[in-house]
């Protein structure tokens, strides 16, 4: 069973959580049945990865009450301005098949509309209001994105998810959540962004680095385990992403050890300050485009 984080409306949800971005619709179910049958308690996915249904249908088949699991899933930004958020909501829960959705975050910040993204902002307050959703939040905002949010927002987001890894550690966004009751919660926390195709071929995957093998091998733990461990430590959220059975149930075996503060901080200065994903002030204006299905 994972720890579990208490968000800053006092809700609270379990540290590890299982993620599923990439994963294909037709194997999600599977993967999410799982995942739930080896203890996760928590799922993220989006409206974006098109494969709610499976994560709905994975929930039904481990047999497990509603109320047992925490769901977790991003409005994308086709879908931002108050009536489309809000009937992004009724996307997402039809094909999920829930009536509450226990987390709702905005996908990224759109920079150049950034009244939608504050209308869309809106009309999570308003599903939180009316109870159809336990907890909002944002994801991949910046600093000042968030500044610019919380100028007209009356609810301070719960979480804001962003890339965070030993090779990316965000120390300026991190602050600016903190500092605002904002949960950081960390999307590739193991670096998968470090080594996924199509990323650029110079990278380096930070599975492989020497600090983080070194650690595991004094340990007896794997590198992930050490990077979860890390998150959890310094009070994180992680959502680390697995299709095989032996690695899902590798990441949720996080609870049994610590590391030193020694350890965190060599796992701190291992950051390039180098993004594996996209920047979230240049949204590739494409993006726009992809339209979420009807339920
Ligand atoms: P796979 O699905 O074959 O396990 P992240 O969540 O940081 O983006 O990383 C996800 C990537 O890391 C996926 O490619 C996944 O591949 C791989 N992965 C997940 N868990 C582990 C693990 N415990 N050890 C090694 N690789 C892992």
């Amino acid at each position: 069973m994972s720890d579990a984080l208490t968000l800053n409306n006092q809700v609270t949800l379990p540290a590890i959580g299982y993620g599923v971005f990439q994963t294909p619709p037709e194997q999600t179910a599977t993967a999410v049945e799982t995942a739930l049958k080896t203890g996760y308690r928590h799922i993220d996915t989006a409206a974006a990865y098109n494969n709610e249904r499976g994560v709905g249908e994975g929930v039904r088949r481990s047999g497990l009450d509603r109320d047992e699991v925490f769901l977790e899933t991003k409005v994308w930004v086709s879908d931002y301005g108050y009536d489309q958020t809000l009937h992004a909501f009724d996307k997402s829960a039809a094909k999920l098949g829930v009536e509450t959705i226990d987390l709702l975050i905005l996908h990224q910040p759109m920079p150049q509309h950034f009244e939608r993204t504050r209308e869309a902002y809106r009309a999570l307050e308003k599903l939180l209001e009316d109870g159809r959703v336990r907890a909002i939040g944002v994801s991949n905002f910046m600093p000042h994105h968030l500044d610019a949010l919380m100028q007209s927002a009356t609810v301070v987001p719960a979480v804001n998810q962003i890339e965070l890894h030993p090779y990316f550690t965000q120390p300026a966004a991190q602050a600016a959540n903190t500092s605002r009751g904002v949960l950081t919660q960390a999307w590739s926390p193991i670096g998968g962004i470090t080594f996924y195709p199509g990323y650029g071929d110079d990278r380096k995957s930070v599975l492989a680095d020497s600090t983080v093998q070194d650690i595991a091998a004094t340990l007896d733990k794997t590198p992930a385990q050490i990077m979860l461990r890390w998150h959890i430590q310094q009070g994180r959220s992680a959502i680390p992403k697995s299709t095989n059975p032996s690695r899902i149930a590798e990441n949720l075996a996080v609870f049994d050890f610590q590391l030193s503060d020694a350890d965190l901080a060599r796992l701190d200065a291992l950051d390039t300050g180098r993004r594996g994903g996209p920047d979230p002030d240049e949204t590739d204006p494409s993006t726009r485009d992809i339209a979420v299905p009807e339920a």
